[in-house]
């Protein structure tokens, strides 16, 4: 393999939250008015954990900081509890001293959900482009909400979600039929532009990915191999069979 790829290899979750946070407090030490590219599930609760007990000890600051998240359903209310602005505030940015209106997340309630699409890649590079983005990684190899099949050229996008994506993420809505069945995306491409990229994936279930993603193949089937044509990825991963 000829990718420039950083591989670490952790023996926990809360370890992998630690390594990941330990990337995000010397971005925020070293550029106070990062931009942060920032994900949702459960690979990177532990790591904002972690980035909220830093930050209320005063070792990080979130003042100067403007976020970009990955994804957000469509359809859904902001205030909805299983939106991606409810799961940030909650896990987040309600504990922090980030400004409100530095705080981005496509609008799946945008009327024209297209130029929604156009606006949000044009937010992010007038902002000045993301420092920094967390990606977790799907068990069919998604990054963000961008499905095996997805070119590697796409920008923020709308997507049909599948059927394995919404019986994963039904875990947050009462019933399998309240799982909307589209989202907008950030496309493989605004995921590339970022200037650096961590990756964060723990458990069985997570391995196959990895193992796929090591294998070095890049295939527009498995979305999160478009990573190793980037200059700055690091890996955190662990689990065992
Ligand atoms: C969702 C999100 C992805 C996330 C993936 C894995 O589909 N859109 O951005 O990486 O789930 O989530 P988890 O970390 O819960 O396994």
């Amino acid at each position: 393999m000829t990718s420039d790829m950083k591989w670490i290899e952790v023996n926990s979750y809360d370890e992998m939250s630690e390594v990941a946070a330990d990337i995000f407090t010397k971005q925020l030490q070293a550029k106070p008015t990062s931009i942060l590219g920032l994900a949702t599930g459960g690979s990177p609760v532990g790591m904002y954990k972690e980035l909220v007990k830093r930050q209320q000890a005063g070792n990080i600051s979130f003042n100067d900081v403007i976020t970009f998240n990955l994804d957000e359903y469509v359809g859904l209310e902001q205030s909805s509890p299983a939106s991606y602005w409810t799961f940030m505030h909650e896990n987040l940015f309600n504990y922090v001293d980030i400004k409100e209106e530095n705080i981005h997340l496509p609008n799946g309630k945008a009327e024209n959900l297209d130029a929604e699409c156009v606006a949000y890649d044009a937010r992010i590079k007038e902002a000045g482009g993301i420092d920094l983005q967390l990606l977790g990684i799907g068990v069919n190899g998604h990054i963000g909400f961008n499905e095996p099949g997805t070119s590697f050229d796409s920008k923020t996008n709308i997507v049909e979600l599948t059927e394995s994506t919404r019986t994963e993420n039904a875990i947050y809505f009462d019933d399998f039929k309240d799982v909307p069945t589209h989202a907008i995306t950030m496309g493989i491409q605004s995921i590339m532009n970022a200037k650096e990229i961590v990756l964060i994936a723990f458990g069985e279930k997570k391995l196959e990915a990895i193992e796929k993603l090591k294998s070095g193949i890049i295939t527009e089937d498995f979305p999160a191999s478009q990573l190793l044509n980037h200059p700055n990825v690091t890996i955190i991963y662990g689990g065992t069979k």
